[in-house]
């Protein structure tokens, strides 16, 4: 996942996250709030009847029989109707004795009762039950003179309006909240590319210095990402003067180098041709032509890239049929394929012409064909084509041979690198530099298919003249 998407979520999931616990508590706080006020509006009435009832009990002397209860709860109901939208009363067996709604007695019907409330009163408590969530029943125990329970006095209240405050507040609620996390989606999106814009920047950075092109990171910032942009700044100055240093280096050592190298090269071969000579010490000699041979070769290369790196390579390109280049190279090469039983087979398009330098593009060609030859087994084949692709010149390189990891097929361009499966061939891992180094200086570059044990592919494209 991408750092600015994993800054973005990180943000989005916390920002819910606090939103859903400030929307549960303040939800909870709300709800128990209006509880504690209703509840206290509910106990408020309560003693008012309460206190009323009491006169009306002490005034008509109660008799014990269900008549004398009966008509001091009617004239107590009678008294206290207007206290709500229904008014009841029961006694203590939890009989209801009459029922007033909006301040009219009511009698007979089947009202639902809600007997564990009542209980409750019976037993000295406030209680209330809400039914439906509309209807709160508030229960109020009476005593009578002999501070008894003897009665229950029950106030029936409609409270819908409240239920319907609470999903007010809880659609606003929502709605704000909903509000408020796309405001902080969007900040947040703003804030995560603002802060991995940088982080980008220099990620491209390392991305051109691991091709070594230690450009200076311009990042004025006086933060970690600026210190690391410093740092990446100071690594490029050190890495790149010791690539220098490295190459002059390297280029000294070839010229020092080739001087005695031809010297030992002249006196083998005098040696060699010299009439006095055993056969013993002949081969001895002939082994020392083909040594020197080989390392004036190697020094050859490295005096070639030295020259490519200073620029002090001629290029002088001049039109050429990359055709006529490539039926040249495969002839040169013929009796060195032969010599394994692998045959050339070329298949060139007319003509394919390129601005190039003859003597450079026939190198570059010849190290290719001499990888396939050497990474082949014997009786393998190897196929020369030449075509024009999309306004591009191309000639393709196929073997049958050894094939190169997928790992290392990025890497096998870069000078000296040789991959794991080559080993048992004798190679220096410049000639495929070379050719990329040459390939590019006419504006074109290489192209390698492989497959491990089932052959490679290496094709040279070039702007058409
Ligand atoms: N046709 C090929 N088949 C298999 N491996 C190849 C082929 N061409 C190049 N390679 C791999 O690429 C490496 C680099 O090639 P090159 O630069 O020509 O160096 P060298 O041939 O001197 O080793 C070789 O060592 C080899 O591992
Ligand atoms: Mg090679």
């Amino acid at each position: 996942m991408k750092f600015a998407t994993r800054l973005l979520l990180n943000f989005v999931f916390f920002s819910v996250l606090s939103f859903t616990i400030i929307i549960i508590s303040v939800n909870k706080a709300i709800d128990y709030f209006s509880f504690v006020t209703i509840q206290k509006q509910m106990m408020e009435r309560a003693d008012m009847c309460e206190l009323s009832f009491r006169g009306i009990l002490a005034r008509n002397e109660i008799s014990a029989s269900q008549e004398g209860t009966s008509k001091v709860a009617k004239s107590a109901l009678e008294a206290l109707k207007a206290s709500g939208k229904e008014v009841r009363i029961y006694d203590s067996k939890m009989k209801l004795l009459g029922l007033a709604v909006d301040g009219i007695m009511v009698d007979g019907g089947n009202p639902v009762i809600f007997k564990e409330n009542i209980r409750n009163a019976l037993e000295g408590n406030y209680s209330y039950t809400v039914a439906d969530n509309k209807l709160i029943y508030f229960a109020i125990p009476i005593q009578d003179k002999y501070y008894q329970n003897a009665y229950v006095f029950e106030l029936v209240e409609n409270i819908s309006y409240f239920y319907d405050i609470m999903d007010k507040i809880r659609y606003v609620l929502f709605i704000g909240a909903g509000g408020f996390i796309f405001l902080i989606t969007l900040s947040s999106l703003h804030i995560s590319r603002k802060t991995t814009k940088p982080v980008k920047y220099l990620l491209g950075a390392t991305e051109r210095f691991s091709k070594q092109q230690f450009e200076h990171v311009e990042l004025k910032r006086k933060d970690e990402l600026g210190m690391l942009a410093a740092g990446l700044n100071q690594m490029g100055i050190q890495l790149n003067n010791y690539i220098q240093y490295q190459k002059q280096f390297v280029s000294n050592v070839s010229h020092e180098i080739k001087t005695p190298l031809a010297a030992i090269r002249g006196f083998s071969q005098y040696l060699y041709e010299g009439e006095n000579e055993d056969d013993e010490l002949k081969k001895v000699y002939f082994h020392l032509i083909n040594e020197s041979e080989r390392l004036t070769k190697l020094i050859n290369e490295l005096l070639m890239l030295s020259r490519f790196d200073k620029a002090t390579q001629e290029l002088n390109p001049e039109k050429t049929d990359l055709s006529e280049l490539a039926a040249g190279v495969a002839q040169d090469l013929k009796s060195r394929a032969e010599k394994k039983d692998i045959t050339i087979e070329t298949t060139l398009e007319k003509t394919v012409f390129v601005n190039v330098n003859k003597i450079l593009m026939s190198h570059a060609i010849a190290n290719i064909l001499d990888n396939a030859i050497r990474y082949s087994g014997k009786m393998s084949q190897i196929r020369v084509n030449t075509y024009i692709r999309q306004n591009e010149a191309v000639i393709k390189i196929s073997d049958q041979g050894i094939g190169i990891d997928r790992s290392d097929i990025d890497l096998v361009q870069e000078r000296f690198y040789r991959a794991k499966n080559s080993q048992f061939a004798s190679g220096t891992g410049l000639g495929l530099s070379i050719c990329k180094e040459i390939v590019e200086k006419f504006n074109g570059h290489l192209e390698i298919e492989s497959e491990i044990g089932i052959g490679t592919t290496v094709s040279i494209v070039l702007p058409l003249a």
